[in-house]
C-alpha cells in the first residue's frame, strides 16, 4: 500500500483552494479540511452570541461553549461544518460572517482551539488541509505544501460569481472590498500570519484551468510520496 502523506494547501482568498483540495482529496481517497470553515464558525457564534471579542477574558468564557465537528453529507459524500450539532456549512459562506472572520481568526486563543483540532485530524495522514497557516503551522512537517495564488481581478470574479447565485444583490466592489481587507488583515496579524512557506510550491492559477491546476498538483503529490 502506498504511504499516505499531508498536503497543505495555502494561499490568499478566493484563488481556488478548496477546489483543489477537494479534488485532489477526492483522487487520492484523503480526508479533505477547510479549516477557514473552522474560523468562519466561530465568527458565527460570537456575532450570533454578541460576543465581544476585544476583550480576552470574554473570548475565553466563549470559546467553552464552541464544538466543532466535521460531518460527511450523505448525498455529496462532502464534509460540512457543524456548530454545536448545527450544519452551518452554508450560512458560514455569508458575506456577514467574511465581514468578520479575518478579525475574529487573527484572536491568538482562537487560533490555539482550532490548531489543536487541525493538528489532531491529521495525525494519521492521508490528508489535505487548505488555509493561510497549514504550511506554516499547523504542518510544519507536511511532505507537500502548496502555495496557491491568482491575479486580484481573476479572485474577485470567481468569488463574485459563487456569491451572486446566492444573492443577486450583492456588487462586485463589495467582493473586492471584503477580498482585500481580509488579505490585508490575514497577512499583517501578530499570530501566524499568511506566508508562503519557504519549501512550499507555488501554483498561479490565474491562467490555469480547474483540470489544469489539478495535473500539476497530481505530479507533485507523485513526487512526494514514497515509493510511487
Ligand atoms: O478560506 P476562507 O476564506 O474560508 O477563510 C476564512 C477566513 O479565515 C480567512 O479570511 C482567514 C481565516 N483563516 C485563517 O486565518 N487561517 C486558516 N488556516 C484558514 C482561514
Amino acid at each position: 500500500m502506498q504511504q499516505k502523506i499531508i498536503i497543505t494547501i495555502d494561499g490568499w482568498s478566493s484563488c481556488g483552494k478548496s477546489t483543489l483540495a477537494k479534488q485532489l482529496a477526492r483522487e487520492l481517497g484523503y480526508i479533505y479540511i477547510d479549516s477557514g470553515a473552522m474560523y468562519r464558525a466561530i465568527t458565527l457564534y460570537f456575532l450570533r452570541n454578541h460576543v465581544d471579542w476585544t476583550h480576552p477574558e470574554i473570548v475565553h468564557e466563549a470559546m467553552q461553549h464552541i464544538r466543532l465537528t466535521f460531518m460527511s453529507n450523505h448525498k455529496s459524500g462532502q464534509s460540512e461544518m457543524h456548530l454545536n450539532g448545527e450544519n452551518v456549512e452554508y450560512v458560514i459562506r455569508d458575506l456577514v460572517v467574511a465581514e468578520k472572520v479575518s478579525e475574529v481568526a487573527a484572536i491568538r486563543e482562537v487560533r490555539e482551539f482550532a490548531v489543536k483540532q487541525q493538528q489532531e485530524m491529521g495525525k494519521n495522514k492521508g490528508i489535505v488541509m487548505d488555509g493561510r497557516d497549514i504550511g506554516t503551522v499547523v504542518f510544519p512537517h507536511a511532505e507537500l505544501k502548496i502555495f496557491m495564488t491568482a491575479e486580484n481581478e481573476i479572485r474577485v470574479k470567481r468569488r463574485f460569481q459563487e456569491l451572486y447565485e446566492k444573492n443577486p444583490n450583492i456588487t462586485m466592489e463589495e467582493v473586492r472590498a471584503n477580498l482585500e481587507m481580509r488579505d490585508y488583515i490575514d497577512s499583517h496579524r501578530e499570530v501566524s500570519p499568511l506566508r508562503q512557506a519557504d519549501d512550499a510550491l507555488v501554483l498561479d492559477n490565474t491562467n490555469l484551468t480547474i483540470k489544469e491546476q489539478l495535473e500539476i498538483a497530481k505530479k507533485w503529490v507523485v513526487e512526494r510520496v514514497p515509493g510511487s
